[in-house]
């Protein structure tokens, strides 16, 4: 019976964690940081996801049979390599396949080079050059994105030239996002339903999850800021088996050999974000990681033990395994501390949990809570939870997950009220 060690502390990692618990083969998870829910399933250890040396220790101290690391900063750091280096078996990219995520100048060059259907774009290093590039254009929307890893938040979408050259003067100028924004790529505006691919690939084969749906925006009707992601539905019905088929091959395969041609064979999970644009599936971005919250509705509906898979990928065997997806629907609600995404409290008592952190009727994914010292839940982040819920329907799993939404509360929570709205009225 094996011991794994997983790596991160959100939403994501507890659906990982959850997912990798129904498998006979595991008798240990450990979790490093994780967070209040994620240490009701698994032993957690107070080591930072991007400290590499202290992973690295924990893992020695441990002796885990696999270290699982799902968050982008350290795949993109060279994790991955350290524990490899030692010995470990992992899952998930090392640093020179995980580019793929760490610098959009790289992914846009791979996709040019290879013929990989994606919005046209431009570099730029210095402001001047790319201020006259918006000026000629005179287009907007104009899509402008940092080079590299920005929490999420580095890519703008400029309504004119004011905000355009705003964007670019922050980036270029007040290194806003630091390093990751000396570099700039300003790209063509796509216009479509938003699809995400997650995928499991050992570097030869690749199998997609079943698609899902984010919701980016803050607030309902996609207004306001840009967020980690406020809901998730799974699957995407904009996603037919057509555009599957199509994607697999203008997409997905090509994108598995191209990394292999490059010498970065890319082993882990394969994020896709795709917009189906009116000429067809585009990649808007590629993530080397599990997406979060659109892990907390595809890893439900797996049929299948994730860590045989797992395993299999290290070994470089996936055409060897039977991947299966369940019936029905599956759909997430973020519920977020009042003033994400931008500053908020933490700290605050939460209400409506058993003792797991768990209402009746859903599975709740903890993204940033804690365990104060009488062992009751506070909040500890933007994104706290995703009360997530299946059904043999969308609307069946929409009704039961904002139930259990219903049933927790804290102080300036706030969530979407219209998560699966858009998916719902595509099915009709
Ligand atoms: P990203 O962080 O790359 O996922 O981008 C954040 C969001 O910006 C995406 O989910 C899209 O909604 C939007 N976006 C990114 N690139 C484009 C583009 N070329 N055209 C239109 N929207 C875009
Ligand atoms: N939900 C989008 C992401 O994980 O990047």
């Amino acid at each position: 019976m094996d011991k794994v060690l997983v790596v991160g502390g959100g939403g994501r990692e507890h659906a990982i964690i959850t997912k990798l618990a129904e498998s006979p083969l595991i008798e240990k998870l450990y979790c490093t940081p994780g967070n209040g829910g994620i240490s009701k399933y698994a032993e957690c250890f107070g080591v930072g996801a991007t400290d590499i040396d202290g992973v690295v220790q924990l893992a020695k101290q441990l002796q885990p049979d696999m270290v699982v690391v799902a968050p982008d900063d350290p795949l993109v750091m060279g994790m991955v390599d350290r524990l490899r280096a030692e010995g470990f078996r992992t899952f998930g990219p090392v640093a020179d396949a995980a580019i793929i995520e760490g610098s959009k100048v790289f992914s846009k060059e791979l996709m040019k080079k290879f013929n990989i259907p994606t919005a046209y774009y431009e570099v730029f290093t210095e402001s001047e050059k790319a201020i006259n590039y918006l000026k000629q254009q005179d287009s907007y929307p104009a899509v402008i994105k940092a080079d590299g890893l920005a929490l999420g938040k580095g890519v703008i979408i400029a309504q004119n030239e004011e905000e355009a050259i705003k964007a670019v003067h922050d980036m270029i100028d007040e290194l806003k996002f630091g390093k990751s924004s000396a570099r700039i790529v300003i790209e063509e505006f796509l216009t479509g339903p938003e699809v995400s691919v997650l995928s499991f690939t050992d570097g030869n084969t690749i199998v997609p999850m079943i698609s899902s749906m984010d919701h980016k925006r803050a607030l309902d009707g996609d207004q306001g800021l840009n967020t980690g992601g406020m809901g998730t539905v799974s699957p995407n019905p904009y996603y037919t088996e057509d555009i599957a088929k199509e994607c697999m091959e203008k997409i997905f395969l090509p994108t598995v050999s191209a990394m292999k041609a490059e010498g970065r064979t890319f082993e882990g999970c394969l994020y896709f974000g795709l917009m189906l644009t009116p000429k067809g599936p585009k990649v808007i971005e590629y993530n080397c990681r599990f997406g979060d919250p659109e892990t907390q509705v595809v890893l439900p509906m797996l049929d299948a033990d994730l860590y045989e898979i797992f395993n299999a990928i290290y070994d470089h065997k996936l055409d060897q395994v039977d991947i299966k997806w369940h019936e029905g629907s599956c759909a997430c609600v973020v519920m977020a501390s009042g003033g994400y995404p931008e500053s908020y409290p933490k700290g605050i008592p939460m209400e409506g949990f058993d003792d797991m952190g768990q209402v009746e009727g859903c599975f709740v994914y903890h993204a940033g809570t804690k365990l104060d010292d009488e062992g009751r839940f506070l909040t500890n982040g933007g994104r706290v939870i995703g009360v997530t819920a299946k059904g043999s329907t969308l609307r069946e799993a929409l009704d039961t997950a904002y139930k259990g939404v219903d049933k927790i509360s804290f102080e300036g929570a706030h969530f979407r009220k219209d998560i699966g709205q858009r998916a719902l009225k595509a099915l009709n």
